[in-house]
């Protein structure tokens, strides 16, 4: 597990193909070619051709999303 602080980079080498794509009320899907990397510069091996990057801060998986989302927003609902 990993603190926030995770870069995305896409240098020049990476700067092809990557797509990040935001869901309302969910997180940024990243597919393509990328380098995920810690607040340190080191590589992360996310293991998977494509990643969800969490953006509502519950994750417990940070920076990856693990769909706790999905339970913030139906805690809204009325
Ligand atoms: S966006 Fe899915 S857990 Fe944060």
């Amino acid at each position: 597990m990993h603190k926030f602080g995770h870069l995305l980079v896409m240098d020049d080498k990476h700067s092809e193909g990557a797509v990040i794509r935001a869901y309302a009320d969910g997180p940024l899907l990243v597919r393509g070619d990328f380098e995920l990397r810690d607040e340190a510069g080191e590589l992360i091996d996310p293991g998977r051709a494509t990643i969800a990057l969490c953006r509502c801060g519950r994750s417990a998986s940070k920076p990856l999303c693990d769909g706790t989302h999905s339970l913030l927003k139906k805690r809204r609902e009325p």
